[in-house]
């Protein structure tokens, strides 16, 4: 089934352009008009929050829903760890929509929320690859990914699939609303398809990246601010799941304030800098990690690139980069493990799908 490729992660990694073609397809009705089912907007449209409910890869996935859900749909909402949520619920809203985004809609802890919030009578979403799967079957309604089938442990095209999907339901749903905020969403995801394009045919650039910085670190770091941030912390889950770098996320603002710490001689730091509001910024926590001796990775996208950035990305739309650098990020993760002789598709101590609480 993985066909010419070593590994099912790069097949899926590789899968990510078809993927993105198929969502945009099968997204939009004759008219080349996004399209949601009616009864999914409706009750997006009657609730007066979101709440967000996933793990890992898909509770990342969630992070940059929230800025979709929130910027462009008006709609406030809230992203949470499953396993967190079960047994610390926050005060809810008056008519919270629940959703559940999880690949294999098989993740026991995504499934104990259910449980819990459709005793107390709310609505539910879920998001999924599998749409005969248990979150699917038990939630009110479902949204299907259309990514193809997931082998590997390390979660790669659900990733961005599920971005794309949260995409074109917050677009829906602000066109509803009529926010004002509509943008030409098929149009930017045809470029995103682009962008991943080239990124995937330049993947021997991206292995050289990991033969600089990573062959015998034991720890990484991947800083970025808003959106960026987020996609470190995939960056970080990828690279530790798989490679078994000690490797951590966090926001560029932050590192001040105690990780700073441990930076030292040669310490690699991947820099995400792909927000124009924010790009000065993050160039200036680089500058301050470099300092003290580390070894930064900028990855930029065109436009705000500068010069002596390791890695520049295809420019996209500013709210959608995210589907494009992770790939610089799941490639960096996948030749880490190569290079360290791990076995890619499954690494130690990990199941593909989480069925124990
Ligand atoms: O099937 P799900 O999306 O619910 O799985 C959630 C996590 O277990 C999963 O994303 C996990 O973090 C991945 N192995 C990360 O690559």
């Amino acid at each position: 089934e993985k066909g010419t490729y070593d590994h099912y992660m790069l097949k899926e990694i590789n899968d990510q352009p078809a993927a993105m073609r198929k969502i945009i397809q099968e997204y939009q009705d004759e008219d080349e008009n996004l399209k949601i089912d009616t009864e999914i907007i409706d009750q997006l449209k009657d609730s007066d929050r979101i709440y967000v409910i996933a793990a890992g890869t898909s509770y990342h996935a969630g992070l940059i829903g929230k800025e979709f859900f929130e910027k462009w749909a008006g709609v406030p909402t809230e992203v949470h760890v499953a396993s967190e949520f079960v047994y610390n619920t926050p005060l809810l809203s008056e008519k919270p929509l629940f959703i559940f985004i999880s690949q294999s809609g098989e993740t026991a802890d995504s499934r104990a929320v259910l449980v819990e919030i459709k005793k107390l009578g709310h609505k539910s979403l879920t998001v999924t690859n599998v749409p005969g799967s248990t979150l699917s079957r038990e939630a009110d309604q479902t949204l299907t990914l259309h990514a193809g089938p997931e082998i590997a442990v390390a979660s790669t095209k659900a990733y961005t699939a599920q971005i794309a999907v949260l995409s074109i339901l917050a677009q829906v749903a602000a066109r509803e609303l009529g926010k004002g905020t509509e943008i030409n969403l098929m149009q930017e995801l045809a470029k995103v398809t682009t962008a991943i394009t080239a990124i995937i045919d330049d993947a021997p650039a991206i292995e050289q990246i990991v033969n600089e910085y990573l062959e015998t670190t034991r720890n990484a770091f991947f800083i970025g601010r808003t959106m960026d941030y987020y996609v470190g912390l995939e960056g970080a889950l990828k690279l530790k799941e798989i490679s078994y770098i000690q490797a951590e996320g966090f926001a560029g603002g932050e590192l001040k304030h105690g990780t700073i710490a441990l930076i030292e001689e040669n310490t690699p730091v991947f820099a995400l800098a792909t927000q124009e509001k924010v790009n000065l910024n993050i160039r200036g926590n680089a500058q301050e990690v470099e300092a003290r001796g580390a070894k930064v990775c900028m990855v930029s996208m065109e436009g705000l690139n500068q010069e002596g950035d390791t890695y520049v990305i295809p420019r996209v739309h500013e709210m959608l980069t995210p589907l494009v650098s992770v790939v610089v990020y799941q490639f960096i993760a996948y030749y880490a493990a190569l290079h360290r002789g791990n076995d890619v598709d499954k690494p130690r101590n990990l199941a593909k799908s989480v069925t124990v609480e």
